[in-house]
């Protein structure tokens, strides 16, 4: 049996470095030919995370939001034509599954002018993938960006750049807010799945998706193999996120959350289609955050620096020179914050 690790299982090695300064350092990545970003984050298609107003944040720091699928068709292209009329010139992406009025879902948002099409599923590699990708493929044409997934192996990340996706979301179970693993048995430690997908890499771009907990995670990712990486929960309750601020507790000790919880949650599936079969996720509170550009900015400032501790000015140098080490839990103790208190 092979082992396989994840992103507390490794550390990257500080390197020499020439940069003198944060600002040096370029983090940018294409998505395909047409589409630049410089910022290499990807907003999740979550209830609680991508409306028009993530949307709206990402683009303006040059990452991508790819609105959910969880909604009429109608709300869905009302969301995509809003963010069109408001920001000129930025890609913005939306979801679709694979059952179901995924086609005309995809051909509205098309006719629309959506940029990026996102498969979105559970398991992505699957039959009824396949036959998602071709046929939306036939109808657009080339010219439209399909990302798809989730995938867990290098066979299933070309299989899916084999059926026309140009981006890849790889990792299952592995989100903050996923019960996959615990209820199936299935999945595979998410750095892991990077690196097999690097190893392999075809011409579809890697996205790290889900478990990514700081910029220190990012940036193993992107060492690892990955262009972009995918966030839920780092942006979770923030004021750009869908939903309610909820105040709890007496006054003394007052609290203010917002929802975040899993698209296989019994709660989202129960709200999104009135019943629920497989529960491969949690809904939970998180303390409310205000405003997202407080966190776009520490993930920022966070990944350029962890480029600048390898030596490097954008991340097609990090990735050949970065280093890895395993390290041991003695290791992941003393990476960790641990002031004694006594
Ligand atoms: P983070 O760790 O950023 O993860 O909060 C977000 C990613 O988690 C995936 N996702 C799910 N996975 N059950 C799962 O197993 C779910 O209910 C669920 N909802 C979201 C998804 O890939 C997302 O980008």
């Amino acid at each position: 049996m092979r082992e396989a690790l994840t992103y507390d299982d490794v550390l990257l090695v500080p390197r020499y470095s020439e940069i003198k300064s944060r600002n040096e350092i370029d983090m940018g990545n294409e998505l395909d030919a047409h589409r630049w970003f410089d910022f290499p984050v990807i907003s999740s298609p979550m209830d609680t995370i991508t409306e028009l107003d993530m949307a709206i944040a990402m683009a303006s720091n040059g990452a991508l939001g790819v609105i959910h699928r969880y909604n009429k068709i109608q709300e869905q292209v009302e969301i995509v034509r809003k963010f069109k009329d408001a920001i000129k010139d930025a890609p913005v992406a939306a979801a679709v599954g694979i059952s179901g009025d995924y086609l005309k879902r995809a051909l509205n948002l098309y006719d629309v002018g959506v940029d990026i099409i996102c498969v979105d599923v559970a398991h992505g590699h699957h039959v009824l993938m396949e036959r998602a990708l071709k046929s939306i493929r036939d109808e657009v044409g080339d010219n439209l960006h399909i990302m798809a997934g989730n995938v867990a192996t290098a066979e299933g990340y070309l299989d899916l750049s084999d059926w026309g996706a140009n981006s890849i979301r790889c990792n299952v179970g592995g989100g903050s807010i996923c019960s996959t693993r615990i209820q199936t048995g299935h999945g595979l430690p998410g750095l892991q799945t990077i690196m097999d997908c690097a190893a392999v890499q075809s011409k579809a771009k890697i996205i790290a998706d889900g478990g990514i907990r700081s910029s220190g995670d990012a940036v193993k990712a992107f060492a690892a193999g990955a262009d972009f990486v995918m966030i839920g929960s780092l942006l979770a309750g923030t004021d750009e996120t869908p939903g309610e601020v909820i105040t709890t507790g007496p006054y003394a000790v007052r609290r203010q959350e917002k929802v975040y919880r899993g698209m296989a949650s019994k709660e989202a599936q129960i709200e999104w289609k009135g019943n629920f079969s497989s529960n491969e996720g949690i809904s939970t509170r998180v303390p409310y955050r205000g405003p997202v550009q407080n966190t776009i900015d520490d993930l920022k400032n966070g990944i350029r620096s962890g480029l600048s501790y390898s030596g490097c000015r954008n991340i097609f140098e990090f990735r050949k020179r970065a280093i890895f080490v395993k390290q041991t839990s003695a290791g992941l103790n003393e990476s960790k914050t641990h002031i004694l208190r006594k």
